[in-house]
Formats: C-alpha cells, structure tokens, sequence
C-alpha cells in the first residue's frame, strides 16, 4: 500500500445476472472507467477490469494468490485448494510438469496433421448438408474426442464430458439456481471420472496413463492424481468449444471478413487470437489477496477476493485501439484470454491447433456462410459461449 492509496468505487451490477451475462460489456466499460478496481455491493468481490492491472495482478501471484481457489464460493474453493488451479509455486510447478512434455511444441506439433484430419472430417460431413448448426453439429465434436483421446477414455461414457465440464466450471459461480440445475450433471461427471482410478483404464501412451505413472513413483498422491486429470479434462472442452463458436459466428456475420480470410487463410491464426480477445470464453476467474495491494492507486485489503475480468481486460481501450471492433489484422497475442503467467493455460497450444484446423477446412470447403436463424447465447455465469448457431454454406465449387 501506498500513502496515495484511496478507496475503491462501488458498483451495483450483478455481474451473474441474466441480462449482464446475456452482454456484459456495457457494465465491463463501467468498471473500468470507474478506476483500477471497483467493489461489488452484490457480492463480497472486488473487481479488476483494466488490462494493465489484470495482467499485473495475474504475475504477482504473491500477492494474489491461487492457493485459496478461484472460485466465488468459499464452499467450491475448498475441493479445488491443491489442485493445478488451486496451488502457487512451487507447489503448482510440480503438479503443473506432470503433462508438461505432453503439450510441449514438439509433442503438439505431432498431433496437428490428425487434428487436421479430424477437423476436415467433421467439416466435410456437415458442409454435405448444407445447413447446420455450427454449436452442436461441428465446434463441440473436436475438442471432446481429441481431449478425451489424449486423455485416454474409452469411447463409452464421453457423453458426460461437455456436461461435466459446463457444470464444473459453473460451479466456480454463485451456488444459486442456476448451479442446482446444473447438479445431476455435475454428480454424473464426478461419478464418471472417480471410475478412472487406475492406469490400466487409460490407453497406453496416454496423458491419464502419465499421471499415473507419477502417482506410481511418488510424485503424486493418488488424489492430487485425479484433480490433476479433472482439471486437464474440464479445462479443454467447453472453452475450446466457445471460441470456435465465436469465430464461426463473425464469419458467418461478415461476408468481408469471410472474404479476407478466402482470399489469405494465413489470417486464420490472427482471426482467432481476435475472437478469443473479443469473446473471451472464461471471461475471469478469482484471487485471494494475501496483504493489502495497492492496485494503481487504490487500496484492496488483505484477505479480499478479488475477481480478475479477462473479459473485460481484453476490451479495455487504454491497451486495445477501438477495442470492441473485430479487426483481423490486429493479432492481438498479448491478450488475457488465456490467463498470463503461472497459470497461463497449459492448452493454449491445442486450442490454436484445434480452431485454426476447423477453420481452415470450413474456408477450404465452403464458399458461402450465413446465418439461418438466431445465434443462441448460453447462460454460463463463468464460462461465455453460444449454445446454437445454426448456418447455412454454399459448398466450394472444388471442394
Ligand atoms: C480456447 C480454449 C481455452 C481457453 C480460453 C482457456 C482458458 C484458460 C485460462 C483463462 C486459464 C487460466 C486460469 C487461471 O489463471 O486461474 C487456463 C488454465 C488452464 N487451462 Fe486452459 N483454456 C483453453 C483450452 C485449454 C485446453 C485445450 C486445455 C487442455 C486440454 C487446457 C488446460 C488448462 C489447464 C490445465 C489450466 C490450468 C493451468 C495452471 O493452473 O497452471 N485449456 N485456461
């Protein structure tokens, strides 16, 4: 704390309600334009909306830790304290190099031609009909069978995953009604995943395998063992679904930015850090403050919990020019949609692999894309995505 510290401004939005969720970024500007952090009067949160300051806050995990959890609740911070999300150093780097070497570059750069296989199957499948939903029908079938692949799960039961996963991560919300909906889900996919207990469910070779060898010599408790494969499967499915989603969407709403891409598919990698910056699929997750922070100028005691907006962070005109403006030459790859620092995604590499490799199959084989209905927003206090996108293509004369 600094003798300049002053105390925060105070907003009244909901930031789970509906209508927020539904488009929060007129209350992400009220934030951000009120000062460096705001207090919730809503609930017992205070909030970190500028880019600058959500990034310098994510770097200084002394002062912010991860070891209470990061959630909003007190009650789903207590199973997550221990977890990969829920440690600091050095504790989290040792949970955190157990699949290191599997998302290393040279391990990703192995998987992308059957990634590209996949994507370009699934396309070719949907393209045939000519109208599709672009959520259910295409984005949310690559991230769970290559995730679940990798894993190692067997093909029956993988209907839990993307359930599992939205209720996962809603849990990291309020546990209101919206979370009570979501329980039997929740309850299934905690019975689904308890079943891998051992290293002969996996498949040889496998990430679930990995973990097991190191609970086998040591390096895990078979606990930390299953919080560690839950965090690597709930991490990697609806965030990945959400973000090709988004893209599909601004494609098939702009027939110029469709164009530019036809015309320059190297624009596909810039397209996506845009949507993620624009559509940020865990749009912000909490920390705990250890001691009073002066963040820029103001005062946030310690023992807060405090939320960090990526959401928000990302459309912030102090570092983004015309922030809320889809400009697919801006390859914005600073952006925080990924978290930054320790706990920067331990998937962002796949993620990239898996959308730029849907993406590009949808540029190859279609000519035409247009919406042919409404665009569908799912309700998630956590996690922003569509839930339908239903689209219409004129497939590529060669294609
Ligand atoms: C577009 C897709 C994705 C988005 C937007 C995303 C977003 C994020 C964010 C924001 C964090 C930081 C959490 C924090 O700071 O507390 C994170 C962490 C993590 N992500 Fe991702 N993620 C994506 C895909 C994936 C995939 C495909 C995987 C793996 C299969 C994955 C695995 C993880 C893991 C294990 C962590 C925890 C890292 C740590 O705590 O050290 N993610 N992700």
């Amino acid at each position: 704390m600094t003798s300049s510290s002053v105390s925060a401004p105070v907003s009244d939005v909901d930031l789970f309600a509906g209508d927020v969720l539904a488009d929060p970024y007129a209350a992400y500007r009220s934030w951000r334009d009120a000062g460096p952090v705001v207090k919730s009067s809503v609930h017992p949160i205070w909030i970190v909306a500028r880019y600058a300051d959500v990034r310098a806050a994510l770097a200084d995990w002394q002062s912010f830790t991860s070891a209470q959890g990061v959630a909003l609740t007190d009650e789903m911070n207590a199973p997550m304290i221990g977890s990969v999300l829920g440690t600091d150093p050095p504790e989290h780097d040792a949970l955190r190099s157990v699949l290191t070497e599997k998302l290393a570059p040279r391990a990703l750069a192995k998987l992308r031609g059957d990634i590209a296989e996949r994507a370009d199957a699934l396309v070719a499948e949907v393209v045939a009909r000519g109208s599709f939903d672009a959520v259910t029908e295409l984005a949310q079938r690559l991230p769970v069978d290559v995730v679940a692949d990798l894993i190692g799960l067997p093909a029956e039961g993988r209907e839990h995953l993307l359930s599992g996963a939205d209720a996962v991560f809603a849990s990291f919300g309020p546990l209101d009604g919206r979370m009570q909906a979501r329980m039997p889900q929740f309850m299934a996919y905690i019975q689904y995943i308890q079943s891998f207990d051992s290293k002969d469910k996996f498949t040889p070779g496998s990430w679930g395998a990995a973990v097991f060898d190191a609970v086998e010599d040591g390096r895990l408790t078979p606990e930390s063992g299953m919080q560690l494969l839950n965090a690597y499967l709930v991490a990697g499915m609806d965030t990945t679904v959400n973000a090709i989603s988004a893209y599909i969407r601004f494609l098939a709403e702009d027939p110029e930015l469709w164009a530019a891409l036809k015309a320059d598919p190297s624009l596909v990698a810039s397209g996506f850090e845009e949507t993620l910056r624009l559509e940020s699929p865990a749009q912000g997750f909490f920390r705990n403050t250890t001691r009073d922070v002066d963040v820029d100028g103001v005062l946030v005691p310690a023992g807060s919990r405090v939320l960090l907006s990526f959401g928000a962070a990302n459309r912030d005109e102090r570092h983004y020019p015309d922030p809320d403006r889809f400009d697919v030459r801006r390859n914005p790859v600073d952006h925080l949609a990924f978290g930054y620092a320790v706990h920067g995604c331990a998937g962002q590499g796949l993620a990239r692999i898996e959308a730029q490799a849907l993406i590009g199959s949808l540029l190859r084989r279609v000519d035409r894309i247009e919406l042919a209905g409404e665009a569908v927003q799912h309700e998630h206090p956590v996690v922003r995505g569509l839930g339908s996108l239903p689209v219409t293509v004129v497939p590529a004369r060669e294609g």
